[in-house]
């Protein structure tokens, strides 16, 4: 049975007790959270993507709000860190240090020089260190990898990608509308499309930025262009101050030589191959989501398993890194290179 902690229970703590518990051979043994009412409301998630489900049983487990407590007795094979991210070195280290492989939520830190000391914790401890990209595991994403990496349809001529959302007026101290904490939506949204792009594309040699302030007052609502090796025109657009009749959408439209494909959550079908000469149609996908496939991914990692490589902590810091050019470029109206 491997035993797993989670501190911070609030709506991604949430998700990563159901994907556990949903796992064989797999136990949420152990939960820290410093407000203890999050143990009384174990309802379903609060948040911007669907999944208000049955309320959560934590009968039998270990409930701390002191996490080095949490460390010492639970016996831990490993541990997701679903804390605000102005807290991940801090919480990531400690787990690390105490030789608990640790599933850190994205971003990884704030700035580089925080979440490269996440990563030396971790190499120093010899544990797993995977961070919350989850759109890496995304299973229509990851298939559009897959159908771009196997060359079927030629190369990629333009790649634009989109994420926005209402106003997350739902966390934990209201700490996501202070930038100083969030990194606002360019860091807590808008990174999940440039860590897909870094993982498609490769590493961006430089990114051009346009933003504007909103709700959190910075980089609320950004636009980039991705300057990527070749010749394909990549870019994003993320933001968070989209009202509350507007939910949430994230989308992207690939056009490659021989094919279009395209994906819009909130369409059916959401995900379209368009070939050249050819009707266009849904391709199989792996089940479940990108939560629950990320899980399982670093659980079988955790356990000895073979996995394929697919989120590093290199790369994680790469992200943070993409993410804060794009900031700087939007602050300075220049490119920014990398
Ligand atoms: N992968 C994704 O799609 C995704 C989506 C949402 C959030 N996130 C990331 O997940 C992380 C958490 O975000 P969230 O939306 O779940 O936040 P949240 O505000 O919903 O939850 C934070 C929780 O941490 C608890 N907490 C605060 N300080 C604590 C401490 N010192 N010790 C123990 N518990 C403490 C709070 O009581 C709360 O329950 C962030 O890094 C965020 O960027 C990722």
């Amino acid at each position: 049975m491997t035993r797993v902690g989670i501190i911070g229970l609030g709506f991604m703590g949430k998700m990563h007790f159901r994907c556990y518990q949903a796992l064989d051979g797999v136990q949420v043994v152990a939960i820290c959270d410093t407000d203890k009412t999050k143990f009384e409301d174990t309802s379903g998630t609060a948040g911007n993507i669907e999944g208000a489900e049955a309320p959560l049983d934590l009968t039998g487990i270990g409930l701390y709000d002191d996490f080095d407590k949490m460390l010492a007795e639970a016996n831990l094979d490993a541990v997701s860190i679903t804390l605000p991210t102005y807290m991940h070195r801090e919480y990531a280290t400690r787990a690390l240090n105490a030789g608990v492989n640790t599933l850190c939520e994205k971003p990884l830190a704030l700035n580089v020089e925080d979440a490269e000391a996440i990563v030396a914790a971790a190499e120093k401890a010899g544990k797993l260190l995977q961070t919350g990209h989850c759109i890496r595991f995304w299973p229509e994403y990851a298939k559009t990898k897959e159908i771009i990496d196997s060359g079927e349809y030629s190369k990629v001529l333009a790649a634009t990608f989109q994420r926005l959302s209402l106003t997350p007026t739902w966390s934990w101290d209201n700490w996501l509308m202070d930038a100083s904490k969030s990194g606002s939506a360019a860091l807590d949204l808008h990174i999940h499309d440039s860590d897909y792009v870094q993982y498609v594309f490769g590493m961006p040699k430089a990114v051009f930025s346009r933003s504007v302030g909103g709700p959190s007052q910075e980089f609320d609502h950004i636009v980039t262009q991705y300057i990527c090796d070749g010749d394909c025109v990549v870019t994003a657009e993320g933001g968070w101050a989209m009202t509350p009749g507007f939910g949430f959408e994230m989308s992207f439209n690939i056009v490659l030589e021989k094919a279009t494909i395209s994906y819009d959550c909130t369409r059916d079908p959401a995900f379209k191959v368009a070939p050249v000469g050819g009707e266009a149609f849904t391709p199989e996908i792996a089940a479940g989501d990108g939560y629950s496939n990320e899980i399982e991914h670093f659980i079988k990692a955790v356990q000895g398993r073979n996995v394929p490589e697919i989120i590093t902590p290199t790369q994680s810091v790469d992200s943070l890194r993409l993410v804060l050019a794009e900031k700087e470029s939007a602050a300075s109206g220049q490119l920014a290179r990398l």
